[in-house]
């Protein structure tokens, strides 16, 4: 039997679905090569925004021709859209088996093999394919006891299958799972839970075992990863301490860690960051709006000027730090001023990039219920455009200041292929910069190498 995982999202998801591909394997399923072919079919989905669940529904659609060719396969719905529209999936697409919620993975493999032995007793009795679907998910949030809530977002941490990366040099760490912000627009805190920080020596052992394995990079992942602490025998660890002590693990190269909230970001953090060799120059901070106006609207808790305040304390306790945004154009009544406050952040805030994102509605939200979803789509997009042409120029700017020095790099794949022979190779600095350049093969992935930069775009510096 055969299984296929098709991955969208952020980080979470892709960590995920390496947890679940190593979930299957011990289980006795081995992977599909081509999506067709396979007898299970999962989909890991997002539910930031609209337009990345409309995408998933079509996809689902698209595969009622594999369900007449498979009637006994197993298709799946995992991931964030999972806990967000639970039995409403079947509705939408009625040949879906499966909806199963990020709290419940350490439940999928029996659950599969479940729906695969009454499908398979089905075949035998000569039946039709028609079996009882499964629908495992977490408590909704606000309706039950908190304790209930958090045990119903089971955490899943098993041992991992090398195998199931696409990088054997870099991996992440889950360090904490959730989130508690509730900042208005925002999906997360109900579709993953509250927050739950794991152990600090279950992080550790991780770490190790996958340094072991040959893991060179590790990154730690969090929806708010400052937030992160664990209280144990009237002792405390933060995010802070969990670099110390990570850093003193022989073998591993490099130590990064996504996604910060900027309220957290605290002097401990940073000076952390600064001292430790290993640990990577580069700080996501999403700022979502240059206005305090706006910033309320979406709860954010800080001012623009606070954020430009962290920004100020980065940059003297940090000189070689690169900072990267998350901005939010287009929210519920954004008026110009409020946009205009929002370039001018991105100005002061010289940040090696942002990811610009239209505002999308979420059903269950705040915003949704309190503010009308009332910018234009045609003035999201000049927004959108107007905001990233200034940072694509600032990004470039950044970047040209590396023409003629020499930065170590972490070499992490290739990036092309040359008919002639020969390939171009990519890595990063300590700074998250990619830097490109070309070998004869690819023998170097896996190593630091100095390299002198030559030539400088936006998103990429070429090296020689
Ligand atoms: N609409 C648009 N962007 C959103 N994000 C989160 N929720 C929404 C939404 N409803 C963005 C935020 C966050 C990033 C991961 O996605 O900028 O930092
Ligand atoms: Fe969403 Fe805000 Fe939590 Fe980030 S901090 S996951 S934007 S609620």
């Amino acid at each position: 039997m055969q299984f296929y995982i098709e991955t969208v999202g952020c980080q979470m998801n892709v960590l995920d679905s390496e947890l679940v591909y190593s979930g299957l394997r011990r289980s006795g399923l081995e992977p599909a090569t081509h999506r067709e072919d396979a007898d299970v079919i999962l989909f890991n989905t997002c539910s930031i925004r609209q337009h990345a669940e409309d995408k998933i529904y079509s996809a689902l659609g698209r595969l009622k021709h594999w369900k007449t060719h498979k009637p006994f396969g197993v298709l799946g719905v995992i991931g964030c859209m999972a806990q967000k529209d639970q039995k409403m999936i079947f509705q939408r697409a009625p040949h879906v088996d499966l909806v199963l919620g990020p709290g419940q993975l350490e439940l999928l493999p029996e659950t599969i093999h479940q729906l695969l032995d009454e499908k398979l007793q089905l075949r035998y009795e000569n039946q039709e394919a028609v079996t009882g679907k499964k629908l495992l998910v977490s408590l909704k949030r606000l309706e039950h006891r908190h304790t209930e809530v958090v045990e119903s977002f089971r955490l899943f941490n098993p041992v991992r299958n090398p195998e199931s990366r696409t990088n054997r040099f870099q991996a992440m760490v889950r360090i904490m799972f959730g989130c508690n912000q509730f900042c208005t627009y925002c999906i997360v805190p109900s579709v993953r839970g509250p927050e739950q920080s794991r152990p600090p020596q279950e992080i550790l052992d991780e770490i190790r075992t996958l340094v072991r394995q040959g893991v060179i990079e590790i990154t730690l992942i969090g929806q708010t990863v400052n937030s992160y602490r664990y209280k144990s025998n009237g002792k405390t660890t933060r995010l802070s301490d969990l670099l110390y002590e990570a850093s003193e693990i022989e073998g591993l190269g490099r130590l990064c860690f996504v996604t910060n909230y900027p309220r957290g970001m605290n002097d401990e953090l940073l000076q952390a960051v600064r001292d430790l060799p290993k640990v990577s120059k580069h700080l996501h901070i999403p700022a979502q709006s240059g206005s305090d106006s706006v910033l309320r609207r979406m709860r954010r808790n800080y001012t623009a000027a606070e954020y430009r305040e962290l920004i100020d304390r980065i940059g003297s306790t940090i000189p070689d730090a690169s900072i990267t945004c998350d901005l939010i154009v287009g929210f519920c009544g954004e008026t110009e001023e409020e946009f205009g406050a929002t370039v001018e952040l991105v100005r002061y805030g010289r940040f090696k990039n942002s990811f610009i994102f239209k505002y999308s509605e979420r059903p269950g939200t705040k915003s949704a219920e309190l503010f009308s979803d009332d910018i234009p789509e045609s003035v999201k997009k000049t927004r959108n455009n107007i905001l990233l042409e200034i940072q694509d120029n600032i990004s470039l700017e950044q970047n040209r200041r590396f023409i003629g020095r020499t930065v170590e790099i972490l070499v992490e794949g290739v990036s092309k292929r040359f008919e002639t022979g020969g390939v171009q190779l990519s890595g990063r600095t300590l700074c998250d910069r990619i830097v490109v350049f070309d070998a004869p093969d690819d023998r170097l992935i896996g190593q630091f190498l100095k390299q002198n930069i030559v030539e400088a775009a936006p998103f990429t510096l070429f090296a020689r």
